[in-house]
């Protein structure tokens, strides 16, 4: 079994960035709700236990508790900012509840040289509070590790149990040795290899494929996104030829888009690929369809609808038993991740409770009854990308940008025709180059060309034009819930706007969208 370290979430912000950070250090983690049965967790076998941070004050009548067992199970624990509280609720010691929250960057100053936790690191360190209540006696047996300019108690030890308390949050980007604290809790203590890679990954991923499939088919609907790209590539390591894709050109994707698709996996992993060209078919069910709403529905139905009818298609191309009325492909890869799974603790308002709910993938064909293959499903983002790489995917897919299911027709405003769009992929096309051509493309969450359906009167040679205005979008984003826009340099945006006016025709002026998230999207619609 993965060595790993579990984290039990108290509703804290930050306990996917905690998860994240563990596997960095190689070493797998999972995610687990505080109130998660002692004996499940022993069952896991972990090497060590993170109790998360969490908004909540232990002193709260709803306050979430662990259960009492996890101090008994002999594994080390790690105990941050609400974890600390914890430790003085379960085993003495005292917890006074802070005027004000003590938030931002703080001084740490380790007084004990030998704890495990603080080893190869200096003396003084600069860490993140935010916490309200704090400590004020020791739980029993516990020694101070560490002081702040706020707390006496801002790191505690107790050395025999190997349990660790911190009342800042070593997480975060704000303690820059942060990392080097966690990595001396679970290589240090805990005694955690570094196992955890993606090219370990694959060999694990292969074999529980090829258990969970055995000979069936799978069917897989390829986006051209992240996600999809790499379970296609993982699965065909894993079963090859019993893998078929499905691509649905759904007539609203971006230049090339089809193309690189179609290069990659069909010409280059030479993966079966059944490519679906349902173009007219969108743009005639979006004819005169001018409300954001109703243009995303009618886009999910059909595809949906295309998808199934592909999948019935691909089915009686392909050799070898017929089990249903539909396809004889048994399974259904999808590109779930980990952040999808997770069961969030709706705590104090805590953002990840809100993210799944967000816009979510086209939907499942209900009719269809397939099992489901999910071999993303325990990964993050990060790891997703760096397995594609391991696969062989190139740069372009793997660090491609998030791009909205119902395609350009959240970009395109009002009602979507051919027209508007040819303009709207030519001048997206320039975006994506010159961001590109500047290295500043894959350093941005999103950078894309918005068509407004407004015209204005301009110049062009000696001709007055009346013609179609282009806002550029750029965004700063970790998770797409708030994003910042970015602050593109001048010459950049002088360049983008020149070769657009010049190159494509329809477009006389181009604006630059000044808006973060809140308040607005970053979709226009
Ligand atoms: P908004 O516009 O809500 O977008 O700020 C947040 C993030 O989600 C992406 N987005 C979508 N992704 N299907 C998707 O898979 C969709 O229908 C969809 N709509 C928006 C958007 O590009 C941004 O990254």
């Amino acid at each position: 079994m993965t060595e790993q370290i579990v984290i039990l979430d108290f509703g804290s912000q930050y306990t996917q960035v905690i998860a994240r950070r563990v596997r960095e250090c190689n070493v797998y983690s999972t995610i687990l709700r505080y109130d998660t049965p002692a004996a499940k967790i022993a069952a896991l076998k972990p090497s060590g236990i993170i109790l998360s941070g969490g908004p909540a004050s232990v002193y709260d009548k709803d306050a979430p508790l662990p259960d009492r067992g996890i101090f008994k199970l002999d594994v080390p624990v790690l105990g941050i900012c609400y974890g600390v509280q914890l430790f003085a609720q379960f085993l003495g010691g005292r917890v006074e509840k802070g005027q004000k929250r003590e938030y931002g960057k703080g001084t740490l100053t380790v007084n004990d040289r030998d704890c495990a936790l603080f080893k190869h690191l200096p003396a003084q360190l600069q860490v993140w509070n935010s916490h309200g209540d704090k400590l004020t006696r020791l739980p029993k047996d516990f020694m101070v590790v560490a002081t702040s300019d706020n707390s006496d108690y801002a790191a505690i030890e107790h050395p025999q149990k190997k349990f660790f308390g911190l009342q800042f949050h070593p997480e975060v980007v704000h303690t820059p040795r942060g990392k080097e604290i966690i990595s001396n809790f679970v290589h240090g203590v805990c005694g955690c290899g570094r196992d955890w890679t993606m090219r370990n990954y694959i060999e694990q991923a292969v074999e529980t494929i090829r258990a969970q499939v055995g000979k069936e088919r799978v069917i897989l609907g390829l986006s051209g996104g992240v996600d999809s790209s790499v379970a296609a590539a993982l699965l065909h390591k894993a079963i090859d030829d019993q893998l078929t894709c499905i691509f649905v050109n759904n007539g609203l994707l971006r230049a090339r888009e089809a193309e690189v698709v179609q290069e990659v996996f069909g010409r280059h992993f030479k993966i079966k690929l059944q490519y679906e060209d349902a173009t007219k078919l969108f743009l005639n069910r979006l004819k005169g369809v001018t409300e954001p709403e109703r243009k995303r529905k009618i886009i999910g139905k059909t595809f949906i609808e295309v998808f199934e009818k592909t999948v019935g298609r691909a089915s009686s191309l392909s050799p070898g038993k017929q089990t249903g009325s539909l396809s004889h492909f048994k399974f259904l890869a999808q590109g779930t991740l980990y952040p999808d799974v997770i069961e969030s603790v709706p705590i104090g308002g805590n953002p990840a409770a809100l993210i799944k709910s967000h816009h979510n993938v086209g939907g499942l064909p209900k009719k269809m009854k397939f099992q489901l293959v999910e071999p993303l499903r325990c990964l993050f983002k990060d790891e997703v990308r760096q397995l594609g790489l391991e696969l062989g995917l190139p740069k372009e897919i793997v660090w491609r940008q998030p791009f909205p299911g119902p395609g350009l027709a959240v970009r395109c405003l009002g009602e979507v025709t051919p027209e508007k769009l040819q303009v709207l992929r030519r001048a997206d096309a320039i975006v994506v180059e010159e961001m590109k051509a500047c290295g500043l493309y894959y350093q941005t969450w999103q950078t894309f060309a918005v068509l407004l359906p407004v015209r204005s009167v301009g110049v062009q040679g000696d001709e007055r034009t009346y013609d179609w205005t282009l806002a550029i979008r750029a965004v700063e984003s970790q998770d797409g819930m708030t994003a910042d826009w970015v602050k593109l340099p001048y010459e950049l945006l002088e360049r983008i706007s020149l070769r657009i006016t010049n190159e494509v025709r329809g477009l006389n002026r181009v604006v630059l969208d000044l808006t973060s998230k809140p308040p607005g999207t970053i979709e226009w619609e």
